[in-house]
């Protein structure tokens, strides 16, 4: 049955491929992000009546709080909620000589925007009779198997499936499932052109976990619809 969704990010890449592939499932869904022009431009070009354009700047926590309620004016739940907004800029950092204000930075918006997002939107998602919370992590967070590259926008995705894990934990008793997704490689501002997969790919598994996985499913890490270790 359709549900009520809300995405982070969402003005272009991956975060408004799952807007559109949302809405054509007949979800309501607010298509979020930091800068109005933006978002209203992203919500005209997917012709979908049931998306609604909301200014979120997750790293302001008074954008925050007006997101939710002017949210809370429109719907009386939330069933999803996708954090999907993400910055890298760090792609030619060593974690050798890593300066603490990228880290900073990245954790900002990578780590504690998500945290932040869920705390404030948690008294809509316990009103949903089966509320999803999706965390859009990435492989290069992953702690087997690490890797040199992109060392502040890594650590702050291994802090984000932290936060998954804690939020997966502290809510289990409610019912609300809580999990990270990594959606591979993708062409997008950040993935660049090289990438191997396209948006549709890459939302794929977002989707999915909105829409169709088990509801038991909480504290997973989950790539192509799988679980992966953390
Ligand atoms: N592409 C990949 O290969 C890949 C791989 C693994 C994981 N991911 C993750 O997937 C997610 C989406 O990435 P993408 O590839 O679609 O990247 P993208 O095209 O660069 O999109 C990033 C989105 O995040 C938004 N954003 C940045 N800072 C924000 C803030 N403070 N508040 C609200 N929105 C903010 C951007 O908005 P503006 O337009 O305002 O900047 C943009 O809409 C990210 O979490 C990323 O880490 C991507």
């Amino acid at each position: 049955m359709p549900g009520i969704a809300l995405v982070t990010g969402a003005n272009r890449g991956i975060g408004l491929e799952v807007v559109r592939q949302l809405a054509a499932k007949q979800w309501r869904v607010f298509l979020t992000g930091r800068c109005l022009d933006s978002i209203e431009r992203a919500a005209v070009s997917l012709s979908a009546p049931s998306v609604i354009p909301v200014v979120l700047d997750v790293t302001d926590q008074e954008s925050i709080d007006r997101a939710v309620k002017t949210i809370a004016q429109t719907v009386d739940h939330l069933d999803v909620l996708v954090n999907n907004a993400g910055i890298l800029n760090d792609h030619d950092d060593s974690v050798l000589n890593l300066p603490p204000d990228r880290l900073r930075q990245m954790f900002e918006t990578n780590t504690i925007g998500p945290l932040l997002v869920t705390q404030a939107f948690l008294p809509l998602l316990r009103k949903s009779a089966a509320a999803r919370i999706i965390n859009v992590s990435s492989a290069v967070g992953r702690l087997t198997g690490m890797g040199p590259a992109v060392p502040a926008y890594g650590i702050s995705k291994t802090a984000l499936n932290g936060v998954t894990g804690k939020f997966a934990a502290a809510l289990k008793n409610s019912g609300i499932a809580v999990n990270s997704v990594d959606p591979g490689w993708v062409r997008t501002e950040m993935g660049g052109s090289e990438a191997p997969r396209s948006v549709e790919q890459g939302a794929d598994t977002i989707v999915w976990l909105a829409t169709e996985a088990p509801q038991s499913m909480t504290g997973l890490f989950i790539r192509d619809r799988k679980p992966i270790p953390w």
